[in-house]
């Protein structure tokens, strides 16, 4: 199995031209709004969304993927426009190994350079006519329901998997669905090629989300640039925590409810709670999950037939999945 760095590696030139692009639409002579937001944008990440941007294009058309390097910047933008804001509500002081925007330059700017971000974004998703900017303005809007549906579930212990699910497609598979929507009509692609790589993405997001659920609990802090136990402190209800409430037994059900209402938090605290969700099967149920959207994602990239982009999205499918054996090494 290829790590995501060797995935990445094959696609060197493209995440170039994506950076660059980035780098060139953040321009502003606001010298502070502009080295803010360079901060952000080069600090890295995965550059997973415009990569799917990419692929999908390429996969659609014969047409020289230059062409919708603006269409994947403009996705970037929002999803690092999300993050920022993300933190904010988090209060997380660290992203892609380095201080995030609002440990380092404040609240209030932080909302200013993400604002300023989603701003850039619409501008460049309305180079490709009304369709595409629909379809990344509602990816964006829907992002925004996610996050309001999971800040109303905040400490719900009865949260069903139906609320939990409704929140990830809206805030995070969505959006990847929406990444490969856009280009496939950028591209003009056939309707089964469009369709299949929109559920594609969108399945493939689903299970991207749930591990990422699972390594905040889990997770290695250092591979992922990111903390972990950040659901757990602001009583964010996931998929592992909703299993782990309705099978664990007495006792630890109400160690886990201790711990997420604050009643107990003993030093010790994320062992325990972490073994808990271990012991209960709550990990391996959420990872089975995970694995069933992959699987999903799989059958999509097979109606579509077999080419080089084929064959790498399968690769990026199967990686999300091995993330977790890796402790969250993407
Ligand atoms: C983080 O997204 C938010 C989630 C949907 C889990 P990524 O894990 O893609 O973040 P970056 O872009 O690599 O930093
Ligand atoms: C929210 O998901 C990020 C968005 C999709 C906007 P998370 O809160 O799980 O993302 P991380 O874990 O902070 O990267
Ligand atoms: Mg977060
Ligand atoms: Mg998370």
């Amino acid at each position: 199995m290829k790590s995501f760095y060797e995935w990445q590696s094959g696609l060197v030139n493209k995440i170039n031209d994506i950076n660059e692009r980035l780098l060139k639409t953040i321009e502003t002579e606001q010298k502070y709004l502009y080295s803010m937001s360079r901060y952000t944008i080069e600090a890295g990440g995965k550059r997973f969304r415009p990569l799917l941007t990419v692929l999908s294009y390429e996969i659609s058309t014969d047409k020289p993927y230059e062409n919708i390097i603006d269409l994947a910047a403009g996705y970037e933008l929002i999803h690092t426009a999300s993050l920022i804001h993300d933190d904010i509500i988090d209060n997380s002081s660290y992203r892609r190994g380095r201080k995030t925007l609002s440990e380092k330059e404040g609240i209030n700017n932080a909302i200013v350079v993400g604002d300023y971000l989603f701003a850039k974004a619409y501008e460049l998703g309305s180079r490709y006519g009304k369709e595409v900017s629909k379809i990344m303005a509602d990816a964006s809007s829907r992002l925004a329901e996610g996050q309001i549906l999971e800040a109303e579930n905040i400490g719900n212990l009865k949260m069903d998997i139906h609320t939990y699910t409704e929140i990830i497609k809206n805030k995070t598979a969505h959006f990847f669905a929406a990444c490969s929507e856009g280009a496939t009509i950028a591209a003009n692609a056939d309707v089964q090629v469009s369709h299949n790589l929109r559920e594609f993405s969108f399945n493939m997001g689903m299970a991207f989300q749930i591990t990422d659920d699972i390594l905040d609990i889990v997770g290695n802090e250092k591979a992922m640039g990111k903390p972990t136990m950040v659901d757990l402190n602001h009583d964010i209800v996931t998929l592992p925590i909703i299993y782990a409430l309705k099978n664990a037994n007495e006792r630890d059900r109400n160690k886990i409810i201790n711990i997420l209402t604050g009643k107990s938090r003993e030093p010790d605290f994320k062992d325990v709670f972490k073994e808990i969700l271990f012991e209960t099967g709550a990990l391996d149920y959420s990872f089975k999950i995970a694995k069933e959207y992959i699987m999903k994602s799989v059958t999509n990239l097979n109606n579509i037939g077999k080419s080089d982009n084929v064959n790498l999205l399968m690769d990026l499918a199967l990686i999300v999945i091995d993330r977790i054996n890796e402790s969250g090494v993407i």
